[in-house]
């Protein structure tokens, strides 16, 4: 009888064990997270974030305050592609990084240029235009034409902060370099004749241009723009990439282009 109740016992504990065996591993591997372009899906709408200073690519009406440009253009595409609404969020351009890692934006659509350093924090898409970068002047300024930023030494050059110009100036020991968080108080700055230079890509002088008497004094050549979004979410990429084709092989993109674009010298 012992013999029997140790065997039954045996087994039991066998099955308890397995039982638990299978059900442990559960309690420690995470759930595989919902791909974000279900969510995106699910919630009806996807968060684009950008910063709203940079006509032609992004700037806000007034009175109405309302976003518009290229940049919203070309995420209207992409959140039609996906069935969804789009909902444009503003923040400084030194925050949209961080806010993409963390999720509180879905997607970056801000003139954003490609570079290594950037896609090693998150993912590019292809490149959905090229852009030059110019150094501008008020038309009484001084300076003259220069054929390298390292001519800008001993000037006071301003960019936005968390830009590609920025790094590019602040790599040039000698430039006294002034990084503002918004383009609109750059401008101004330059305007007010606080800053010998500022340095944009090459659309934002145009858009300027009309209101304040402005010069080019340098350009650089061609730089690819991307809209970015988080790593690891291959099938949001996927379709934001291929929009980016489609519009390039249906023409809407050059309607787009020719609509924000077509009076752009710079
Ligand atoms: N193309 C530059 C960069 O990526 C500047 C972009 C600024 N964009 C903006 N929406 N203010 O660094």
């Amino acid at each position: 009888m012992k013999r029997e109740i140790a065997i039954v016992g045996m087994i039991v504990c066998i099955v308890v064990g397995l039982l638990v065996g299978w059900f442990i591993p559960g309690l420690f591997i995470a759930p595989t997270p919902t791909p974000l372009i279900d969510q995106i899906k699910t919630r009806g709408y996807i968060i684009v974030g950008t910063s709203a200073d940079y006509p032609p690519f992004e700037n806000k009406t007034y009175p109405a305050g309302e976003i518009v440009g290229f940049d919203i253009d070309v995420s209207q595409l992409i959140a039609d592609e996906l069935g969804v609404t789009l909902e444009m969020t503003d923040m400084d351009f030194d925050s949209l990084i961080g806010a993409c890692r963390a999720g509180t934006i879905d997607m970056i659509a801000a003139a954003m240029t490609y570079n290594a350093e950037r896609a090693k924090q998150l993912a590019p898409s292809s490149t959905y235009i090229f852009v030059r970068q110019v150094v501008i002047v008020k038309n009484s300024s001084s300076l003259t034409t220069i054929t390298s930023l390292d001519d800008l030494v001993g000037k006071d050059v301003g960019c936005q902060s968390g830009t590609v110009m920025q790094t590019e100036l602040d790599d040039i020991t000698g430039i006294n370099v002034f990084a503002y968080a918004s383009v609109d108080i750059l401008i101004q700055t330059l305007d007010a004749g606080g800053i010998d230079a500022a340095y944009v890509d090459g659309p934002i002088y145009d858009a300027w241009a009309d209101t304040i008497d402005l010069r080019i004094i340098y350009s650089s050549g061609e730089e690819p723009l991307a809209l970015w979004c988080k790593q690891g979410e291959q099938a949001l990429l996927y379709e934001i990439n291929k929009v980016i084709f489609e519009s390039y092989q249906d023409g809407s993109m050059y309607t787009l282009i020719n609509k924000w674009f077509g009076n752009v010298t710079a």
